[in-house]
């Protein structure tokens, strides 16, 4: 008798502690900032906010609703694929910015852990530069001029929000993506244009990474949608940990941690019933 009415006593605990698992609300710091509603609203949209929120350290990479371009014509999928890049598993501020060592640094994006990253999609590459810091794709050929204009906010070390003045555009995410200020140099150079053939062999960003010409195609490349059904595991994308230091996520540990005892506590209530 005692036991039926433990149990779900013991089950509403756990999900309470399962729900507050959230870190942070990321809606609700970027509300603050008027200037990136709408960068806010495509977080939501895509739902990548829920994910943000569930990790204990991120820097985000935001972009003020001046400069957001086309970003709010994408379709969701590409959207949260976008998104997902401007979220930086780890802790940056300015100052650990200036700290940087040779004043470049190599960072791990949320992208990376979708498992569909190839080659260095799932890595950012910040630099110093002219009194301030870019940030680009990794990917081989990739612009970066994505310039730090400012920190919008932070918490050390759990989260820090910088602002952008233009959206990163990694290869092979949305071959359509262009940087907002940019001229249009080679639109009209149909050397830009991809060979009909390489749409079909699509799976692999390869060719997208590799080659910088397509970088500027304006092709809506369905490559990354001709969602092959079991996404290839590859080979060339190193896993987050080799490249940048591990970023455990010790919120979640921790909160994990406290989960168990608080089970191994009511399981023992249970027990003495
Ligand atoms: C986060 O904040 C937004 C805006 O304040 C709110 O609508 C939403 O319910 C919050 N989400 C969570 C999980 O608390
Ligand atoms: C980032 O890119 C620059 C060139 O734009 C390069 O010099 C630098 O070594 C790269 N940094 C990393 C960490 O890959
Ligand atoms: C902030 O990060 C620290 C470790 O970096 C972690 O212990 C703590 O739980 C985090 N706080 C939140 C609110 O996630």
């Amino acid at each position: 008798m005692m036991n039926r009415s433990i149990v779900p006593l013991l089950c509403s605990f756990l999900l309470l502690a399962a729900s507050s698992a959230s870190a942070f609300n990321i809606t609700k710091i970027l509300g603050q900032y008027p200037d990136y509603s709408t960068f806010n609203e495509l977080l939501s949209k895509s739902g990548l906010a829920t994910e943000i929120n569930h990790r204990g350290t991120i820097t985000l990479l935001a972009i003020p609703n001046g400069a957001i371009g086309d970003l709010t014509s994408k379709s969701e999928d590409v959207l949260k694929r976008v998104l997902s890049t401007h979220v930086v598993l780890d802790y940056y501020d300015p100052m650990k910015l200036k700290s940087m060592k040779d004043k470049t640094a190599k960072m791990t994006n949320m992208y990376q852990q979708s498992g569909k990253a190839a080659y260095d999609q799932g890595f950012l590459n910040c630099t110093a530069k002219d009194g301030s810091f870019v940030f680009g794709s990794a990917v081989k050929g990739a612009e970066r001029d994505s310039k730090l204009d400012k920190s919008v906010m932070n918490q050390p070390y759990n989260i820090s929000i910088l602002s952008l003045s233009q959206p990163i555009v990694t290869p092979g995410l949305d071959g359509t993506l262009a940087p907002v200020s940019a001229p249009p140099p080679k639109a009209n150079s149909p050397a830009s244009a991809p060979p009909p053939a390489e749409e079909e062999e699509a799976e692999s960003p390869e060719e997208e990474a590799e080659s910088p010409s397509e970088e500027e195609t304006e092709a809506p490349s369905p490559s990354e949608d001709a969602d092959s059904p079991a996404p290839s595991p590859d080979a060339d994308a190193p896993p987050a940990d080799a490249q940048s230091p591990p970023t455990p996520s010790p919120s979640s540990a921790g909160k994990l941690k406290a989960s168990l005892g608080l089970f191994v506590v009511l399981a023992s209530m249970v027990a003495t019933y």
